[in-house]
């Protein structure tokens, strides 16, 4: 089927390999027309959802960063995926995904690169493009950043992000500010991420420049709790860890209720946001018996997740990932606190003052100052440090502080080291993150294969995609039957006016009526309206369903609203 999906989809303006003109690149994709619209859509759909409906806020931040913030946050040093190059034709592959594709196992990315190496020997695995052997190559951890130069000459390097977050993340301490440093909060961001991908496959399902729409959701981890019950009746279909791990283990069906009770799903916070996508994706048309929520094993998490639970689609056999939902906890924020000159804390206020126990050091600079000469401030800041973080360094006779990549011992006497008691309001705390982070390219892959049918009308086989009203790239085509005696006129008016009135409307009087129905079905508009000889009198028109062929007859004054409802849900195309 993806064959055929693919070829619809080249044909009708949903997506298509970029630059065809001089060979392309593989990984990257043109959205045209009708998967433009289909994906602005989607975003829309996914805005109302995961931002409006849960009172977060969006922002939009750069594409290219500095490499200070992809050092921070582990990206230079842990972004990586298993390459294997063919000795022969010097194609490069996916070591891992060499193994799922050509063995029974699954999960070969949480394999150590040994393991890998010796399985693909073990299998006798050869390359895909030149069946040349690979057993005995080197399988080596390849960095999917791209890297750029950011102004003239070398000197800043820059790189594309790999994923929406860090744009959050870095600017922590803004957010935090216009939240008025209050506890929890969730940012979004819906933008373009980029990853040099080893071998791009599948389409838009794995490419090197692609969308995401990410929710960072923040959090004091002691004192909020998410609002389980509006999600905790929800079904959901659970592959956990120990499932994959068990040799019988299988797919559990549960509510997110009992999924929490039971202890399936260790956060509270992950399961609500398994919920609010359990009902967006039911939403936007995703076939729920081809739909799962996977735990990452052990070895499979990001440098940055302490849980993850990935949203998968079924197509044509294979279990898509669409979505990661990871606890980050306070990976991040510490991280680009440790990094910066930035505060990525957020105040917590006690309920009542606390009297506490605090370090202090007032070191004698009398003594530091000729003894240490210019770096005598660094070694005084060290020690107010050091006694703040680990008191007991203070108990012998000498302590050792690191200032400016030197180590300098000195007595604690000359420290002014003691302890007293204070009154504090309050701490503080790093945030924890929770984040449902979404691929919309795959979710739009996804919804289309899952929308995909073929069936017999009037003796012939149509292509439709059944996609819901409010994705569809165009809500109503509009027909004259003809375009003569003031038909066209007539219903070029109606497409004028339900254009007026927001809708997405096409125009056609090319052809008969039939083959314009299997036209708009096959791009998935649900609705058709035509204007026939009766209409110049009643002013009245047909209004024909895509998936039932349906027809009712419906006042022309009354379509804008009818339409407008029947793309909302507020209506059924039945109750008309
Ligand atoms: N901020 C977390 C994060 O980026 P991820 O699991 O690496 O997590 C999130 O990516 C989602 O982005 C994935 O579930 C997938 O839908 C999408 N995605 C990742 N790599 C992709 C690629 N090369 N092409 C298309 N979509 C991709």
């Amino acid at each position: 089927m993806s064959d055929e999906l693919v070829e619809l989809a080249k044909r009708r303006g949903f997506f298509f390999q970029a630059a065809e003109a001089y060979g392309g690149v593989s990984g990257f994709y043109v959205y045209g027309p009708e998967g433009a619209a289909l994906k602005r859509n989607l975003e829309d759909s996914w805005r109302d959802r995961f931002q409006v409906q849960e009172g977060h806020r969006e922002i939009e931040a750069p594409t290219v960063m500095p490499e200070p913030v992809f050092e921070a946050s582990g990206h230079l040093d842990g972004f990586d995926d298993m390459l294997v190059e063919c000795p022969e034709c010097g194609e490069s592959h996916r070591a891992d995904h060499l193994i799922e594709d050509n063995t029974g196992i699954e999960d070969a990315e949480s394999l150590p690169l040994d393991e890998v190496g010796a399985l693909i020997a073990e299998h006798d695995l050869r390359c895909p493009n030149c069946d040349a052997e690979l057993a005995g190559e080197p399988v080596e951890e390849f960095n999917l950043m791209f890297e750029t130069a950011i102004g003239p000459g070398s000197g800043h390097p820059g790189y594309l992000r790999p994923e929406t977050a860090q744009g959050i993340f870095v600017e922590f301490p803004r957010l935090k500010e216009y939240a008025r440093n209050q506890l929890p909060f969730g940012i979004t961001q819906v933008g373009r991420a980029y990853r040099n991908e080893i071998s791009p496959r599948k389409s838009i399902v794995r490419v090197r420049e692609f969308t995401q729409a990410e929710l960072e959701h923040f959090i004091d981890p002691e004192e909020d709790e998410p609002p389980l019950h509006r999600v905790a009746d929800a079904e959901v279909t659970l592959y956990s860890a120990e499932q994959q791990n068990a040799e019988d283990g299988g797919h559990v069906r549960m509510t997110i209720g009992e999924a929490v009770e039971q202890g399936v799903i260790a956060s509270d916070w992950v399961a609500y946001y398994l919920g609010v996508g359990q009902e967006w994706y039911e939403r936007i048309g995703v076939d729920m018996d081809r739909f799962r929520f996977r735990q990452h094993l052990s070895g499979e998490r990001a440098h940055y997740a302490s849980d993850c639970w990935d949203a998968e689609a079924e197509v044509d056999g294979d279990w898509i990932e669409i979505t990661g939902n990871s606890y980050r906890s306070d990976y991040d924020l510490s991280k680009h606190g440790a990094n910066s000159d930035e505060d990525f804390t957020v105040f917590r206020q006690y309920d009542e003052p606390k009297v506490v126990e605090r370090a202090t050091v007032d070191p004698d600079m009398s003594y530091l100052g000729p003894e240490f000469g210019g770096a005598a401030g660094d070694i005084a800041d060290a020690l107010r440090t050091l006694a703040e973080r680990d008191r007991t360094a203070f108990e012998g006779d000498e302590v050792t502080v690191e200032a400016d990549g030197e180590s300098y011992t000195i007595p604690v006497e000359k420290t002014g080291f003691g302890v007293e008691e204070v009154t504090e309001a309050g701490e503080h705390i790093t945030p924890h993150v929770v984040e449902p982070s979404i691929g919309i390219d795959r979710v739009l892959y996804t919804v289309l294969a899952h929308a995909y049918e073929t069936d017999e009308v009037d003796d012939e086989t149509r292509t439709r995609l059944a996609l819901e009203p409010e994705l569809a790239p165009t809500t109503v085509g509009v027909f004259p039957l003809m375009d003569k005696d003031g038909m066209g006129e007539t219903a070029r008016d109606i497409a004028a006016d339900l254009r007026a009135h927001g809708l997405d409307v096409t125009y056609d009087d090319s052809g008969n009526i039939g083959r314009r129905y299997r036209r708009q079905d096959e791009v998935g508009t649900p609705f058709c309206v035509t204007v026939d000889y009766e209409s110049l009198d009643d002013d009245a028109v047909t209004l024909r369903e895509r998936d039932s062929t349906e027809q009712v007859r419906v006042a022309i004054a009354d379509l804008p609203d009818i339409l407008a409802d029947l793309r909302s849900g507020d209506r059924a195309f039945a109750d008309l």
